[in-house]
C-alpha cells in the first residue's frame, strides 16, 4: 500500500496567519493553542487544498486576512511514492489551484487528489442533524473517490434547481417538466446506486469503530431508498415515484422525488440516534462514520488516509477519547487540534506545535 501525507505547509495572509510555515510528521500532529489562536484556521487551510473550499462553508472573502486582498496556501505532500505540491491563490472573487505548479482548470480537479477526511464542530450534526448533513457526507466521500459520481451529483443539483425554479414560477409546460424529470431520474438512479454501495462498504467499518470507541454499542445504518440491485432498477423505481407525486409537485411547487430527499437512518442498539442518543454518543457515531469514511478512501486510492480532527475530545470521557485516537492513528496521518492537553497520553511518536499570534511553532 502507498502512503499519502502532508509534509509541510506555507500560509500567506490566510485568516489570522500573516506568513507562516510548518513541517509535519507523517503520523501524529498535535496543535495546541488558546481559543481563537488559529487551530481551526490551519485545518481549514489543509481542507481547502483537498476539497477546494472551506469545511465551514465560508465565502472566500472571509478566508482572506482582514486588510489583505488575497491569500495563498502551499502544501507539500507525499503520495504514490513521490513528493508533490498543491497550492491555491485566491482573492474574494478569483481562485487558482495548482498541482506541482501546473494550474488546474478548476477547483473540481483537486477533489480526490488527497484522501482527506475532516471532523470539525459542523460535523457534530452528521449523525443527528438534518438529513442534508448525511447527504453531504455521502456526496463528499463519493466525489473524492469517483469522478462519475462527482459529475452526476453536480448535474443533478443543477437540473433540480432548474426544475424547482420552473415549478415555483407556476411553469406548466408538461413536456418541459417531463424532460427535466427524465434527466433527474437518469442521474438520480446512478446516484442512489452509488450511495448504497458506499453505505454497504461503510457499515462494517463504522460499526467496528463505534463498538471500539464506546466499548460495545451496536451501530446500524440504513439508506432511506429501497435497496435495489442495479442503477437501472433505481431509475425505474424513481420514475414510478415521480409519477406518483406529479399532482403534489404542482401544488407544492418543487420536485418531490429523488436522492435530494433521501436520508440515512442511524441507530445505536436499535434506537434512533436522533431521538435517543446523548451528546457524547452522537459525537461518537459521527466520528465512527468519519473513520469508516477515511478507510473507504484508503481502499479506493490504495493509499494512507489523512484525518483533520478539530477539538474532537470535548464531551467524550477519557476512555472514549483514548480508544478513539487508537482507532484513528494507524494507517492515517492525523492532525489534532486541541484547546488543552488531554488527560490521557498522546503517542510518543508525534510532532507537537503551539499556535499563537498567527504563528505555528514546533514543540517536540
Ligand atoms: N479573515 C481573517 N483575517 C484575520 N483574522 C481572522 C480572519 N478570519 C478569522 N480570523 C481570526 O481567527 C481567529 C479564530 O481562529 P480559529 O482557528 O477558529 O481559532 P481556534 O484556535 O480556537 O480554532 C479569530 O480570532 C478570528 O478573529
Ligand atoms: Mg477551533
Amino acid at each position: 500500500m502507498g502512503m499519502a501525507y502532508f509534509t509541510g505547509i506555507n500560509l500567506d495572509a490566510f485568516r489570522n496567519f500573516t506568513r507562516t510555515a510548518a513541517s509535519f510528521h507523517p503520523g501524529c500532529n498535535v496543535f495546541c493553542g488558546k481559543n481563537g489562536a488559529g487551530k481551526t484556521n490551519l485545518l481549514e487551510a489543509l481542507y481547502f487544498l483537498s476539497l477546494g473550499k472551506s469545511q465551514r462553508h465560508s465565502p472566500l472573502k472571509d478566508l482572506v486576512m482582514h486588510s489583505k486582498t488575497q491569500f495563498s496556501i502551499k502544501a507539500e505532500y507525499f503520495a504514490s511514492g513521490a513528493a508533490h505540491e498543491a497550492a491555491a491563490t485566491c482573492s474574494e472573487t478569483e481562485r487558482s489551484f495548482f498541482l506541482d505548479k501546473n494550474r488546474l482548470p478548476s477547483a473540481a480537479d483537486l477533489v480526490g487528489v488527497l484522501p482527506v477526511v475532516s471532523f470539525a464542530s459542523e460535523d457534530l450534526l452528521l449523525a443527528a442533524g438534518l438529513p442534508a448533513e448525511r447527504r453531504r457526507f455521502m456526496n463528499i466521500l463519493l466525489s473524492q473517490s469517483d469522478k462519475i459520481y462527482f459529475l452526476c451529483i453536480r448535474q443533478y443539483n443543477k437540473t433540480l434547481q432548474q426544475r424547482n425554479a420552473y415549478l415555483k414560477n407556476n411553469g406548466s409546460n408538461a413536456r418541459y417538466l417531463a424532460v427535466l424529470r427524465d434527466l433527474l431520474v437518469e442521474l438520480g438512479g446512478e446516484i442512489r446506486f452509488k450511495q448504497q454501495g458506499l453505505i454497504e462498504n461503510l457499515i462494517p467499518q463504522a460499526r467496528a469503530a463505534l463498538t471500539r470507541i464506546s466499548g460495545g454499542e451496536k451501530l446500524d445504518i440504513e439508506h432511506s431508498a429501497a435497496a435495489l440491485a442495479t442503477a437501472g432498477e433505481h431509475r425505474k423505481r424513481m420514475a414510478e415515484e415521480s409519477l406518483q407525486c406529479q399532482a403534489r409537485e404542482t401544488a407544492l411547487k418543487k420536485s418531490l422525488f429523488g436522492p435530494h430527499r433521501d436520508d440515512l437512518r442511524i441507530s445505536i442498539n436499535g434506537r434512533d440516534v436522533r431521538r435517543f442518543a446523548s451528546a457524547g454518543q452522537i459525537r461518537s457515531v459521527s466520528l465512527a462514520l468519519k473513520l469508516a469514511g477515511v478507510r473507504y478512501l484508503r481502499e479506493k486510492q490504495d493509499s494512507g488516509g489523512i484525518l483533520l480532527l478539530d477539538d474532537i475530545f470535548s464531551e467524550l470521557d477519557d476512555e472514549r477519547s483514548e480508544r478513539l485516537l487508537e482507532c484513528a492513528l494507524p494507517e492515517n496521518q492525523v492532525f489534532l487540534a486541541l484547546p488543552k492537553c488531554p488527560a490521557f497520553a498522546l503517542p510518543q511518536d508525534r510532532a507537537e506545535f503551539n499556535i499563537a499570534a498567527g504563528a505555528i511553532r514546533p514543540l517536540v
